[in-house]
């Protein structure tokens, strides 16, 4: 990484509108607004609303930490980083029509960010771990659940993704089985936490082929929805919500898990990889779930790999994460800059690499 550039960053790609200052990896200030409330009747999050309650918060936050970095103009900063895609189209574009005009008008470029970038990106803003590139990492989130090699340059490689629902996905239908509120991770979890472990019910994880990293979660949504069917028909108290939610969870980080020790296996210090790494990132929505985080720490010290957790509070969607990964992209002006677009899913994944670009 050259000289670190002060960066003004946005992001609104699903419900979440945030914005920060960022130099290099320090986070000089940040917000983020979230709309879960307003989704919160809806059972998930809606599109159109989300793209008019961005349009209503994107000039609050960008201006919010315009002043508390002290900053106060955006041609105080070398370039303003925005979310190009993968997310909701409609909410993208609010993102990044507030980043052009703030570029625009302010004479600076543009830097437009892939959102899976800046999550991978997320984990090089723990103070302690001092995290460089190379590394590997697991993004796990509502939409994407990944096996990422990450090379010195910050580009991604493709190892392995999930056959059917993400992670977060399906937290979010597990909790929804449970009648507990959105997005439904962190409530499942909460109420794991409580449960007896005495009795205990398990759930198979998935087995996808023993050749690849994929993960598949959709087994486990269904194991819980038959569990608590069969549960209502017995007319017996059976399993209680908080075991049949531990029963979930631990199918559900066991699956991440058993795709990471293969993960590790094939690539860790001990592999003979060409490519082999000593570290390993966990990043995204669901690196905030405290079983995975404890249980990612213990297969990473048995295949000696230092596992590094993105910092909770930028686990969820964030515009620090999107500052930090765009110090690895380069900047765009004039005409590209102002035709740039977002996408909805990333497409250099279908080459199996994300090149920061
Ligand atoms: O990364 P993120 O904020 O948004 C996407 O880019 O998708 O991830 C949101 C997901 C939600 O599905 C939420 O339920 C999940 O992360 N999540 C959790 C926890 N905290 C958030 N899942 C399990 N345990 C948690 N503690
Ligand atoms: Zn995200």
């Amino acid at each position: 990484m050259t000289e670190p550039r002060t960066i003004l960053a946005i992001e609104s790609s699903c419900d979440e509108t945030a914005a920060a200052i960022v130099r290099g990896r320090e986070v000089i200030a940040e917000a983020v607004a979230t709309q879960a409330e307003l989704h919160e009747r809806f059972g998930g999050v809606v599109p159109e609303i989300a793209s008019r309650r961005h349009l209503e918060l994107v000039d609050i936050v960008v201006r919010d930490v315009l002043e508390r970095s002290g900053l106060e103009r955006v041609e105080a900063v070398d370039a303003v980083a925005v979310t190009r895609g993968p997310g909701l189209v409609g909410a993208l574009l609010v993102g990044i029509a507030a980043a052009k005009a703030r570029a625009w008008a302010a004479g600076v470029p543009l830097v437009p960010v892939d959102h899976l970038l800046g999550h991978v990106a997320s984990a090089l803003l723990d103070p302690e771990a001092q995290l460089e590139p190379p590394f590997l990492c697991v993004l796990v989130s509502g939409g994407h659940t990944l096996v990422l090699d990450v090379d010195e340059h910050m580009a991604l490689e493709l190892l392995g993704t999930t056959r059917d629902d993400a992670a977060g996905e399906a937290f979010y239908k597990g909790a929804r089985l449970l009648g507990l509120d959105m997005p439904g991770g962190p409530a499942l979890s909460a109420l794991a936490a409580t449960a007896d472990r005495r009795d205990a019910v398990e759930f198979t994880p998935a087995m996808v082929h023993h050749d690849t990293l994929d993960t598949s979660f959709s087994g486990i949504k269904t194991a819980l929805a038959v569990a608590l069917r069969e549960r209502a028909a017995s007319g017996t108290d059976g399993p209680s919500d908080a075991q049949l939610a531990a029963a979930f969870e631990d199918a559900v980080v066991a699956t991440i898990s058993g795709s990471v020790r293969k993960l590790l296996r094939q690539r860790g210090p001990s592999s003979g990889h060409a490519a082999a790494r000593d570290r390993m990132a966990i990043v995204g929505g669901v690196a905030a779930n405290a079983t995975l985080r404890t249980r990612m720490a213990e297969i990473c010290r048995e295949f000696d790999v230092e596992s590094v957790h993105a910092p909770l509070r930028w686990c969820g969607d964030n515009a620090a994460m999107i500052g930090v990964a765009a110090q690895f992209c380069p900047e765009q002006a004039g005409p590209d800059a102002w035709q740039l677009d977002a996408y909805a899913t990333t497409p250099l994944f279908r080459e199996g690499k994300l090149v920061p670009n």
